[in-house]
This record gives structure tokens, sequence and C-alpha cells, in this order.
């Protein structure tokens, strides 16, 4: 019994030190990129889950390439069949709106609920663009925050010359969210806002739901174990700070997101709501925040918000406003 205890309560102590030993296991446990679910899908060959889509890859600097799916708007989908890459290009151009869908952590683009979406937004008149960050799924490279929001940057402007300025709108779920902001933010410093920003189950700052993960709590009665948290991603340069971001973004945002979510709270995409809107009420005087919260009766937690009732209308009457 006495060496049971030893044993656990050795164990118990040794995670936090071998964080601070090696702080990049928080880093592969934030992006999981590792886990390319599904995988029985060929990222190649997304006709297998996803129809009027083609798949190409964009070079964002060098080492790195990224594998993007585009998915066709409705009022191409019979003229696509059998069409290549270079009439899809082109495809863009045709003044439906663009979205762009920056996927959460774990997993490739493949994933059925992110799949589920893009034909809910394909129907609803949209072409999306949907990315696997550097390191994830086929992409080269390694994911890092400053490279992810290097993607997001890299794939608006892209889609925004071939659309021929069309109205381009980033999409950001979970993890996603922080890079849409980010990238949000660099866009508007460099020149023109991002035309519209949706934000699906996002949280305040990384960290915050990190330290809300089941595991962390068991540790948070350690004394210290919470700043020990913080100043490793410090150390590995993390922090995909939506709070801060959204104070400062001028862009038109829509927050989506389900009461019951059990891995980024409720509470979160409330609190931005609050800071979006203080922000941008204080900037100019039609503040362009909207938030769609959804009931726990529901059951769309976390990934599901897609299953939610009128999605494509909520998404509709939000981008129509803009164009
Ligand atoms: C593609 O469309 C066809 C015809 O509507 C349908 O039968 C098929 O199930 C679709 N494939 C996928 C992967 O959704
Ligand atoms: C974090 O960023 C700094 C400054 O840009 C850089 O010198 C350092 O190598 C980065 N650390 C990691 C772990 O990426
Ligand atoms: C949502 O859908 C229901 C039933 O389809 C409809 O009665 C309601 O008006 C819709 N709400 C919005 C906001 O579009």
């Amino acid at each position: 019994m006495k060496k049971v205890l030893s044993f656990l309560l050795t164990t118990y102590v040794s995670v936090p030190v071998i964080l601070y030993l090696f702080p990049w296991i928080l880093s592969h446990a934030i992006f999981s990129h590792l886990l390319r679910f599904p995988y029985f899908v060929d990222l190649r060959r997304p006709q297998d889950v996803l129809n009027h889509t083609c798949n190409f890859y964009l070079s964002i600097e060098e080492g790195v390439s990224v594998g993007v799916w585009h998915t066709l708007p409705v009022s191409q989908w019979d003229a696509a069949a059998g069409r290549n890459v270079d009439w899809y290009r082109e495809a863009l151009g045709d003044g439906s709106p663009v979205i762009i869908y920056l996927h959460g952590n774990v997993g490739t683009r493949a994933i059925s609920h992110r799949v589920a979406l893009v034909k809910i937004l394909s129907a609803a008149g949209y072409h999306v663009l949907s990315v696997d960050y550097r390191g994830f799924g086929d992409s080269t490279g390694d994911p890092s925050e400053a490279g992810l929001t290097s993607d997001a940057l890299y794939l608006y402007h892209w889609a925004k010359t071939q659309s021929r300025g069309s109205l381009v709108c980033l999409w950001g779920h979970s993890l996603g969210s922080g890079v849409a902001t980010n990238a949000a933010v660099k866009i508007q410093e460099q020149g023109p806002a991002v035309d519209a920003v949706i934000l699906e189950a996002p949280y305040t700052r990384i960290g915050e739901v990190v330290a809300n993960h089941p595991l962390a709590k068991i540790y948070m009665i350690l004394p210290g174990f919470e700043s020990l948290l913080w100043n490793i991603l410090e150390r590995i340069n993390i922090s995909f700070a939506n709070d801060k971001n959204l104070k400062t973004l001028s862009s038109p945002l829509l927050i989506l997101h389900a009461e019951d979510d059990n891995v980024v709270p409720f509470h979160m995409g409330q609190k931005l709501y609050q800071i979006a809107l203080g922000a941008q009420r204080e900037s100019n005087a039609d503040a362009r925040v909207h938030m769609v919260a959804y009931e726990a009766d529901l059951g769309l937690s976390h990934s599901h918000i897609y299953l939610g009732p009128n999605v494509s209308d909520v998404v509709q009457n939000f981008l129509q406003k803009l164009r």
C-alpha cells in the first residue's frame, strides 16, 4: 500500500517537472496535429467525403505547403462535374462570398463534423476553403502560433485576389478562433479590415482552456502550478489571445456558442461578445457584433453547432447585411 501511494505521489509530482523540462509537450498537446484523424480518408481525394470539392496546395513559405479543400457554392454544383483545379480557382471569382474555415486542434480537414459544416455552408451559397495548417493533415512544416496565423493570413489574401474582391469571411472553430482573430488583427494593421469574422466556440485565451482541462484541474491544488502553466505557454510562444484581439478588431463579428460546451465554457464566448461590443461601440456608432447562444437542451456541445436550428439562416442573415 505504501509503495502504491508513493508511486502515485511520484507520478503526480513528476508531471509538472516533466512539463517544465520539456515545454514542447504542452505545445503538442495543444495542437495535437500528429493525430491525423480520420486515417482512412485520402486528403487528395475529397470526393470520397465531399462533393463539388477540389484539393490543392499553397506554398506559404520555404518548406511550408498547406493542403486546402475548395468546396463550391450550390450555384456552381452542376457546372462543376469533371472540372479541374484551374476551373475551380476561376470559379472563386463568381461573386459568391468565400468562407475560410479554420478548424480546431486534432485531426484533419476531413473530420466528419468539419465536413458536415462545409456541406451546409456550400448549400447556403458560399465557397468554402478549409485548410490544414502547417504540420496538420498532409501539410508540411511544424505548427506554431505564428505559423498558423501566417497560413490564415496568406489564404485570406490569396482568396481576396482570386475572388477579385468578393466578400471573404474568416471562420474559426475552437483553436481556430485564435488563428482567425490573430490573422484579422494583422490584416487590419496592414490595410482594410477583414470583411467578416465568425467564431464558433471561441475561448478567451488558450491558457484558460488548458487550465480548465480535467487533467490540469487535478493539478490546480498544487501551489504554483497555474503560474507554471502560464510560464510554459510563454516559453513556447503560445497565447492565442482572443480577448486581447477583440479589443482592436473592427470587422463585423458573429459568435456562435453552445451553453453545454464541455471543452470551451460558454461564459468565454459571452465574455468575448462583451469585449467586442464594448470596443466597437467605443470606436464607431454601429457596432456589428452578434452572438447566438445554443441552449443546452440541443446537446450541441463543442463540435456540433452545425446541427443547430437554422445555422445557415443565421450565417446568411449576418453576411447578407455586409455585401
Ligand atoms: C455526392 O452526390 C451524389 C449525388 O447526389 C450522392 O449520391 C453522393 O452520396 C454524394 N457523395 C458524398 C460523399 O456526399
Ligand atoms: C519564441 O519566440 C522567440 C522570439 O521570437 C524565439 O527567439 C524563440 O525561439 C521562440 N521559442 C520557441 C520555443 O519557439
Ligand atoms: C428557424 O427555423 C424555424 C423552423 O424552421 C423557423 O420557424 C424560425 O423562424 C427560424 N428562425 C430564424 C431566426 O430564422
